[in-house]
Order: structure tokens, then sequence, then C-alpha cells
């Protein structure tokens, strides 16, 4: 586990991309080159689907080529991630594979994908294919996941539209992006780590929440022997947990461990940046609200010179942040979007009122240094920028009161995990 950075290297250096198959059923990645210059097409033929991820349909009898068209982007972080993305063409529609290295005692993108499929949940990537490349090297697992090119980033999209048209798109990306989280924490799936560069948008105008890679399933971490005592209830999605070969009682305890920590900090919510120990879809929804003020800011103004974007640890942002939700005017101020349209500046307040004014009264101190706040929301707010199916959903579930007594049970145990 020390040495993952080993993982980071160049393939011809560490050979990691190199596991060559001809058996019929194999997935394809193929590098498109300039065939009148280079002769042939050249092929290499990297994994048979089917060997590591039992039952994984979608990928069973696929005989296709995924053609690389260039890379994306390749990340590194320190907590053991690493990640490739490409760009290309799958059965003729541009597609994006992405080839991560990750812990195995994490949840791999592609089961939270497999979880997610399970019912319609809108604005998530269709995923063409799935699986895992090596399952354990060193205590690292290699996955892949192919799926629809998403198009660029919300912000990226809103940049050359005008002020107009970003009041008629905006609170529609809004509404399907609450109904997405929605119907994802409705069946279990809490996306953990929602930032600009996250949220996209297609050329025809559809949004999708991607790179599902942080998220977490609901109540894994809390199931104690669930999955060994047959007699307490079972594991909700065991069955992902089986086909993907890990141990969900594990991989959701570590989750769970991970809370505090997960997410990208600049749009990450206050209680998140505080480390509160207790993490739910209402603080997915306040990192909806900074990715929704980062792209709907006038072009002219650059983030870094925003207040309410400018990082300098964790706890500072939390508490500069707590300052400015307290009024209107100063959110409005501080987040750079003051001179919007005034149908978007509503719709940015009543997410301030739904997310900080529970009782018509902004929330005192304890959001940022209480780490064990249960926050809830301003439910009369809500349908001023919520989908109304999100809100029946939700509201059903209480935000994440009701995961109250066993997370809070699980804080002891936490202490524990912490340190793996
Ligand atoms: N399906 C997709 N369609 C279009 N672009 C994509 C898609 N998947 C990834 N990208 C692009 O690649 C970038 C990185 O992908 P992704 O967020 O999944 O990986 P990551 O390494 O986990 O990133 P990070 O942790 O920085 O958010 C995205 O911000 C986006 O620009
Ligand atoms: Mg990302």
């Amino acid at each position: 586990m020390q040495f993952w950075f080993l993982l980071t290297l160049e393939s011809d250096i560490f050979g990691h991309f190199c596991n060559v198959s001809k058996k019929r059923g194999s997935f394809i990645f193929s590098q498109k080159v300039n065939v009148e210059s280079k002769g042939d097409l050249k092929t290499e033929v990297l994994y048979s689907v089917s060997k590591d991820v039992k039952d994984v349909r979608d990928g069973e009898d696929v005989v296709a080529s995924f053609c690389v068209e260039k890379p994306i982007a390749c990340h590194s972080y320190m907590v053991g991630r690493h990640a490739h993305l490409l760009k290309g063409t799958y059965k003729g529609r541009d597609a994006v594979l992405k080839l991560s290295w990750t812990p195995v005692n994490r949840l791999p993108e592609g089961a939270a994908y497999a979880i997610l499929n399970k019912r319609p949940v809108e604005c998530i990537p269709e995923i063409f294919s799935k699986g895992l490349l090596i399952s354990d090297l060193n205590g690292y697992r290699l996955e892949f996941v192919l799926m629809e090119n998403c198009g660029q980033s919300m912000a990226e999209y809103l940049k050359g539209k005008t002020d107009y048209q970003k009041d008629e798109l905006v609170p529609g990306f809004v509404k399907q992006l609450t109904l997405c989280l929605a119907q994802a924490n409705d069946i279990g799936v809490l996306h953990r780590d929602i930032s600009a560069g996250n949220v996209c948008v297609k050329k025809n105008g559809r949004v999708y929440v991607i790179d599902w890679g942080c998220a977490k399933v609901i109540g894994w971490g809390a199931a104690e022997d669930a999955a060994e005592d047959p007699d307490t209830i079972q594991l909700k999605h065991i069955d992902v947990a089986e086909q993907w070969g890990f141990n969900a009682k594990m991989v959701g305890q570590v989750e769970m461990a991970k809370d505090p920590f997960t997410g990208t900090p600049l749009f990450m919510a206050i209680p998140i940046l505080s480390r509160n120990l207790i993490r739910g879809i209402l603080d997915d929804l306040e990192s909806v609200f900074y990715v929704v003020m980062d792209a709907v800011r006038p072009a002219y103004t650059e983030r870094d010179d925003v207040q309410g974007f400018k990082f300098l640890d964790s706890p500072s942002l939390a508490i500069i942040r707590w300052g400015l939700i307290q009024k209107d005017a100063v959110l409005l101020g501080e987040f750079g979007v003051k001179h919007i349209n005034p149908r978007l500046k509503e719709l940015i307040c009543a997410m301030r009122r739904f997310l900080f004014e529970p009782e018509n009264k902004v929330m005192n101190h304890r959001l940022w240094s209480n780490n064990k706040f249960v926050r809830r929301a301003n439910w009369d707010a809500a349908p001023e920028f919520m989908h109304l199916k999100a809100i029946e959903l939700l509201k059903e579930d209480n935000g994440q009161l009701k995961r109250l007594a066993k997370d809070e049970v699980n804080a002891e145990l936490l202490k524990k995990i912490r340190t793996l």
C-alpha cells in the first residue's frame, strides 16, 4: 500500500496496461492511428471482460472496440488514486474511457454505476462497459469504465451563452441535478464529490453528474455483521459487492471513515470542510449551490478573485463561508454573482434559505464547530429550485436524519478506522 505511486508510472516503465488476450468476448481498446502513414490499424487487446467481474452482462458479449482519440486527463491523488481519461468513439458514439487505480478497500466506480443502474436515475452517463482489469496488485485494483461522452463542464458550457439564455437554462439544470442526487440517494448512493468538473452539459443541453468514484453506499458502514449473519437484514446491494469481489462491510466502513475528508475542497459543504462525521445528501446539495454560483458568475470575474472561492485551508474556508451565507446581499457580492439576472439571483437565494435557514433563522456556529451537528433543511424554499419529484423523495427520506442513530454509534468506530 505504501508504494501506490509506482502505479502512476508510465506504462512503458511499469507495464501495467499490457495484458494481452485474444479470447472471444474480449474487450478491445484500440489506438486510432493514421492509416495512410502507418499502415494497418494498430489494435491492442487489453482485457477479457468477463474474467474478473462475474455476471457483468453489459460487457459479456461485447466484441467492439473503443477507438482512442486522445487523452483528456491524468490525475494522481496523494490518497492513493490515479486515473487516466481517454476520449474516443465506441460503436460510432462519442465515448470516454476512465482507467483508474484505486485501493481495494474502496468502492469501485463501476460498482456505484451498477447500483445506480438498478433503477432509472436521471442525468448519469450511459455506461457502455465496466469492469476490473487487475483485481489486486499490492492492494490496488485497476478498473475501467467506458461511458458516454457528457460534453463539457457546466461552467464552460454557460460561458458562451447570453444572460437571457442562462436565465432560461440554469433553473432547469438545477432541477435535473437535484433530481439526480435525490434518486441516487433513494437507491442508496451518495456522490460526495460534486464539483465544477463533475457536472457536465452536452451540446444538446442535457446535464450530467459524472465521476461517481468517490461515492459511498449508504448504510454499508453501519451494518453490523449483516453479510455474515443470515438473521440480520441483508446488506442492500450486497449482490453488487459479490459481483465485484469485495467485502461490502469493510468497504462500507472505510468509505464512512472517509466521509469527513471526501470531496473537492472549493466545493465542499461547510460541515465537511469542518470534518463533520455525519454526512448526507444535504452536503451534496450544498456543493451544487457552489457549482451553480461558480457557473453563473459573469465571465469578467476570475474564480480566484472571488472571496467565496478563495481557498486558504479547510477550517478557514468553512468559517468564511459561514460568514458569507448570513445574508443574501453579502452572499451574492462575495461569490461574484451580484450582477446576474434577477431570476438567477432568486434561485441562488432560495438555495441559501433551503440550506442554511431551517427555521427561517440562519444556522449558528454549530454548523462548523460541532462535528456531530446534524443539519436540517428549510423545505418551504425547496419548490423554488428543486425538482418536485426530488422534494418528494428527500422529504420521505428526511435528509440524513433517519440515519443519525446508526451513524452516531459508528462515530466511535470511525475513530479507529480513520487511521487506515
Ligand atoms: N463521461 C465524460 N464525458 C465528458 N468528460 C468527461 C467524462 N468523464 C470524465 N470527463 C472529463 O475528465 C475529467 C476528469 O474525470 P473524472 O472527474 O471522472 O476523474 P477524476 O480523476 O476522478 O477527477 P476529479 O477527482 O479531479 O474530479 C472531468 O472533469 C471531465 O472534464
Ligand atoms: Mg472529477
